[in-house]
């Protein structure tokens, strides 16, 4: 990619896309199409034409999507099979009409059979059945690697994908119903460390005046109240990636010339999407043992085996990526470190 190029990133503001913004723009890249959804509904095909048809990108980053947990997902299947194969539909379909140099599509790991073994290799795509709580928005993400493929194989294009693991990080989602496991286990703990914190205050002043009646010292290092609730037994084993450290694989593919990706992702019957993740995972209870130090939250964890594990494991075979000549840089506490410190200026501090 030259660092003049027109490049249009699709969903800038969401988690990934600001993430890939953040390192275009720290990579020199001055030339980038970041339109709003209220500039630009992806949906729109007339729109999304008009709009290639002036910008001519040359390089296309495909983030935008509507993502959502299995509540969502559950609850707005037709929405999240239409909406998701309006976008790629009409961003792929333009890309090709108006000769980009290089696209690449987002999609994500569950577009692997519910019951692949483990790690998922890219090779069982379409081996299985899938998770159906949100198959719809897999079959959507599928169809987007079929279509990358299959433009690929007709006009030649050069349209590639990648299948990020969990992802967290800066501008990630802490709701706290609707958040992914490590965004919520960090708002979590960073309550209650709060209110410990508050308690300890008021049990100080406290002490204070009962030490001035009754002379005799109380220390407070912890109370029985200090605990936070995690659901689930805590064995189950998850992958995560730091979203800068995506954002820096995706544009490692997206740098590499046209000779070291044509062989490995544009070679078809090879797949044209890579994994995208560490290939290392950690139980539930070692990422909140993670958590609670990086937060500095001095009670006990508590697992409440009543509430449903989810799948016992989920890691994503990274071989090919790395035969790319791509790993990832960010340690897992690194990358909780930095999220706590965002969540901290941004969130917290703003009481959302
Ligand atoms: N987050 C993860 O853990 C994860 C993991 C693996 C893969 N991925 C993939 O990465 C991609 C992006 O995910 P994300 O987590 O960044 O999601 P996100 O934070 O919800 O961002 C999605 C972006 O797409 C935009 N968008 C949605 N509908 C649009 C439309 N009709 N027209 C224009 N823009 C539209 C959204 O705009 P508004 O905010 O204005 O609606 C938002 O900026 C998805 O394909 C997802 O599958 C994410």
């Amino acid at each position: 990619m030259e660092k003049n190029a027109k490049i249009f990133v699709a969903g800038s503001k969401g988690l990934v896309g600001s993430a890939l913004v953040r390192q275009l723009t720290s990579r020199g890249y001055t030339n980038l199409l970041l339109p709003e959804i209220s500039e630009l509904d992806l949906t729109c095909q007339q729109d999304v034409a008009d709009f290639f048809a002036k910008e001519k990108p040359e390089y296309v980053f495909l983030a935008a999507a509507k993502v959502g947990g299995i509540h969502a997902n559950n609850t707005y299947p037709a929405e999240f099979i239409y909406l998701n194969l309006a976008i790629q539909n009409n961003v792929i379909h333009q890309s090709y009409l108006h000769g980009v140099k290089r696209l690449l599509f987002l999609g994500s790991s569950c577009i692997y059979p519910q019951l692949a073994p483990q790690p998922m290799k890219e090779e069982y795509l379409l081996t299985g059945l899938l998770e159906p709580t949100n198959e719809p928005y897999a079959l959507a993400k599928i169809a987007g690697i079929k279509m990358c493929e299959s433009y690929n194989r007709q006009y030649g294009t050069k349209f590639i994908a990648v299948m990020p693991t969990n992802l967290y990080g800066p501008g990630d989602n802490f709701h706290p119903e609707n958040s992914h496991v490590l965004p919520a286990l960090i708002r979590r703990f960073h309550e209650a460390k709060v209110k410990q914190e508050a308690r300890r205050k008021e049990l100080g002043v406290k002490s204070k005046e009962q030490r001035s009646l009754t002379t005799s010292p109380l220390t407070h290092d912890s109370s029985p109240g200090d605990s936070v609730v995690i659901w689930g037994s805590g064995t189950p084993r998850r992958e995560l990636l730091y979203v800068d450290d995506m954002a820096g694989g995706c544009m490692h593919l997206m740098e590499l010339s046209d000779q070291h990706i044509a062989p490995e992702l544009l070679s078809y019957p090879k797949p044209c999407f890579v994994n995208l993740g560490t290939g290392e995972d950690v139980t539930i209870r070692e990422l909140a043992e993670t958590v609670r130090a990086v937060v500095g939250f001095s009670g006990s964890l508590v697992f409440d085996a009543t509430k449903p594990d989810g799948t016992p494991r989920k890691l994503q075979d990274v071989s090919r990526m790395h035969r790319l000549g791509w790993k990832h840089s960010v340690s897992l506490e690194q990358g909780i470190r930095n999220t706590y410190e965002w969540f901290v200026e941004n969130r917290a501090a703003k009481g959302d």
